[in-house]
């Protein structure tokens, strides 16, 4: 039984998705059960859990050989459910669990770093790989870029079919490296299917650095639609962090981001030589499926 921390997320559901194309028994953890009753429709187990607490996590991980980590609490910035809470505290309980249960693989999703200063949020995945490491439980951790089902569909490509606007942090100009959540999917696939593979981390990137302006303009051109662009400036963003960071954790380590990204481009992983594995999706080739409803592939 793999059981699926982030079912119902953009990674997790195409992890789910795979191994029940393969035939393999999954169980979907998520706090809103109607997020995966296609998954249920197709056999998943689902049950229902929120990392903040613990009480589910003993019969979530009864009988479960293998347990992916795709749940992370960085949007929507919230006061309860933010990285600490959810990436740091509540993933290292069901660590502590996993491993008094006997799970046999831990494919942990975490996220790849600049060359520079590490943000809060990465300290707090950082953090949860050195608690797996510690914790002697067999693993893969993946350490990916920017999704582009994310950053690309979710946050500029909806808001420009539905309501022709985009709303960008600063200039959107910072260069990104961009991967599918397709192609990580395939890597955790893969991770599962060696239960007796070496620890090990490993970095993995798409094939194309583009700024968000870039990926904007793919968009444009994929709808056929210009965007009315709106620019939050920098120093309102910073305004805005230095005012509501302290009182909300969750906009503090959202804010944080957006900030460094702008300000510092070496917080963001962008040199290919740092990657050991380049996943081979295109911008422009998600764009396209998105654009003509293409789930097939995905
Ligand atoms: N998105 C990116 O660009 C990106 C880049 C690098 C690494 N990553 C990492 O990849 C993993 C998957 O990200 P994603 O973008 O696929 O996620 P996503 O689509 O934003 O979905 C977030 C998931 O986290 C779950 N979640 C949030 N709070 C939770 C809580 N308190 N308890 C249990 N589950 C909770 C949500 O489940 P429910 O709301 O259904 O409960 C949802 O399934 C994460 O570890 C993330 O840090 C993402």
């Amino acid at each position: 039984m793999h059981l699926i921390l982030g079912a119902s997320g953009q990674l997790g559901s195409r992890v789910a998705h795979r191994l029940l194309d393969a035939g393999e028994p999954v169980r979907a953890v998520t706090r809103h059960p109607q997020r995966v009753e296609a998954l249920a429709t197709r056999g998943a187990e689902v049950i229902q859990g929120d990392l903040l607490e613990r009480d589910w996590m003993p019969a979530a991980l009864n009988g479960a050989r293998s347990v992916v980590l795709a749940a992370h609490g960085l949007v929507p910035p919230s006061r309860k459910n933010h990285p600490d809470a959810v990436d740091g505290t509540g993933t290292r309980h069901l660590l502590d669990q996993a491993s008094r249960n006997g799970v046999e693989r831990v494919v942990h999703v975490s996220v790849a770093g600049g060359k520079g200063p590490e943000t809060s949020f990465m300290k707090v995945k950082r953090q949860t790989e050195g608690h797996l490491r510690a914790s002697g439980l067999p693993h893969t951790i993946l350490r990916p870029t920017v999704f582009m089902e994310n950053h690309a569909l979710v946050l500029m490509g909806e808001p420009l079919r539905d309501k022709g606007s985009v709303t960008l942090f600063g200039r959107g100009a910072t260069p990104l490296n961009w991967i599918s959540a397709g192609d990580v999917a395939d890597r955790v696939v893969e991770a599962l299917g060696d239960m007796d593979a070496p620890d090990a981390t490993v970095e993995i990137g798409g094939p194309e650095v583009l700024s968000r302006l870039e990926v904007l303009a793919l968009l444009e051109e994929a709808l056929g639609r210009s965007a009315k662009r709106r620019h939050a400036p920098v120093a309102v963003v910073r305004i805005l962090k230095g005012v509501v960071g302290p009182f909300h954790p969750g906009m503090r380590h959202l804010l944080e981001l957006v900030l460094a990204e702008e300000t510092r481009p070496d917080s963001v992983p962008v040199d290919p030589t740092r990657f050991q594995w380049i996943g081979p999706t295109r911008v422009a080739e998600v764009v396209e499926r998105w654009v003509h409803g293409d789930r097939s592939a995905a």
